[in-house]
């Protein structure tokens, strides 16, 4: 029965590591997947989640027992705080629905299931370019996805006319998949100005926003800031709409592996007539319903080492700072690639690598010249031109920004 079954081709981002782990030349780099690298690039495990995983090992009631289906309450609650913020009226007026999920992944997996069950035929937008995963994870709810303008190839700038434009277009009440921060792949978020309009007219449309806050505290360095269009939006839209965040601490905790995410769901201000607090019951109980017949209950391991670092003040100021050498030396890096480019006097302008923001560059090569960059070069990244620029170090920055200049000139 098995016989006819079609073989899809390998996915596109995890087969870049699959090549470059086969390729036998001696100097090789890995601009592909998203993934921190230090300045002699290596992974780099955060020294707030080092001294978290000892005083987790060394309480004397550790064990690896079950947590509850909707996981680890201090890690969720910690986690809501740290989008939604400390004095976050959502949070004190109890509007805030939050379960753990497998990474931001499971989170967009939560909030499919859920718009595919009580949200009727809503069409998904996504930016026009978004992550690769985006579309998957909708459709294989069963959800129509369509796109919004969001870069403009010509001017590497985002398209804010016609962002505007694809909102109105949309028939109310659509989903619009926004990314919080560090817009992957692009590596640009609107200015403050540039949300207030863009979530203005989604809360004229009454359109629901579903943030996906993957790289919080990558692109400014600083938690609350990178949390200001969700913050922005809560005010806009949540008087009348809900708002579902996708959360992951794959990137800002640097646990790719882990797993360690959050679904939340804040619910508009209702009138007084509302139940509040049983709708807010009855919701948990469904989100936990998907939980419990997916995975039974999440994994327990790295939401409590999050749980820690967020929850113990010595650890949360460690880790403010372990994002701020993440930040400071991708930024560092992208200063360092552009300053080579323009040295070997590469044709083109190259100060989009320093304005973009978060772990990636939307560089703007053509597919030819990235198959080029790896075929001649060993340089790996996406056929986008997507580069992750957390793969460059003091050692390579050079030898990359010389094969740019080759593929680009030849
Ligand atoms: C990326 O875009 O490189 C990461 O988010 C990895 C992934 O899971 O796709």
């Amino acid at each position: 029965i098995f016989n006819n079954i079609e073989l899809l081709p390998p996915d596109s981002l995890f087969n870049i590591k699959q090549r470059l782990a086969n390729d036998s030349r001696s100097v090789k780099v890995d601009l592909g997947i998203g993934a921190y690298r230090d300045d002699t690039g290596k992974p780099w495990v955060l020294p707030s989640v080092r001294e978290a995983e000892k005083l987790i090992q060394e309480d004397p009631s550790y064990n690896h027992e079950y947590l509850g289906i909707a996981g680890l309450p201090t890690l969720t609650q910690g986690a809501a705080r740290v989008l939604l913020g400390e004095d976050s009226p959502a949070l004190r007026e109890g509007r805030v629905v939050s379960v753990q999920s497998l990474s931001g992944t499971g989170a967009l997996h939560i909030a499919a299931k859920f718009i595919s069950k009580f949200c009727g035929d809503k069409l998904i937008y996504l930016s026009d370019p978004t992550w690769a995963n985006h579309k998957a994870i909708f459709e294989t709810q069963g959800l129509k996805t369509a796109n919004y303008a969001y870069w403009n190839a010509a001017s590497k700038s985002l398209d804010l006319e016609g962002y505007l434009r694809d909102i109105k277009a949309a028939p109310n009440g659509s989903v619009f998949v926004v990314h919080a921060c560090a817009h992957n792949p692009t590596g640009l978020d609107p200015s403050k100005d540039e949300w207030s309009s863009i979530l203005d007219t989604l809360a004229a449309k009454e359109h629901i926003v579903l943030f996906d806050s993957a790289y919080q505290g990558f692109a400014s360095g600083s938690l609350d800031e990178d949390a200001y269009a969700l913050r922005l939006g809560l005010k806009k839209l949540a008087p009348v709409t809900p708002v579902f965040v996708c959360q992951s601490f794959a990137k800002n905790v640097g646990m790719y592996g882990e797993r360690v995410g959050c679904f939340h769901l804040v619910l508009p201000q209702q009138d007084a007539a509302v139940d509040q607090k049983a709708v807010a019951s009855a919701i948990s109980s469904q989100l936990a319903r998907i939980t419990r017949s997916e995975l039974s209950n999440p994994p327990a391991y790295g939401a409590k080492i999050v749980s820690k670092i967020l929850n113990t003040p010595e650890l949360t100021a460690q880790w403010y700072k372990d994002m701020i050498t993440m930040s400071s030396r991708i930024h560092k890096m992208r200063i360092a690639l552009r300053d080579h480019l323009v040295k070997l006097g590469t044709p083109g302008n190259w100060d989009h690598i320093v304005g973009q923001t978060g772990m990636f560059s939307y560089t703007g090569l053509s597919p030819q010249m990235v198959e080029r960059l790896e075929k001649e070069h060993a340089v790996y990244l996406v056929n986008s031109g997507r580069a992750s620029i957390a793969g460059l170090n003091s050692g390579n920055v050079e030898y990359v920004a010389r094969a740019i200049n080759e593929v680009v000139r030849h």
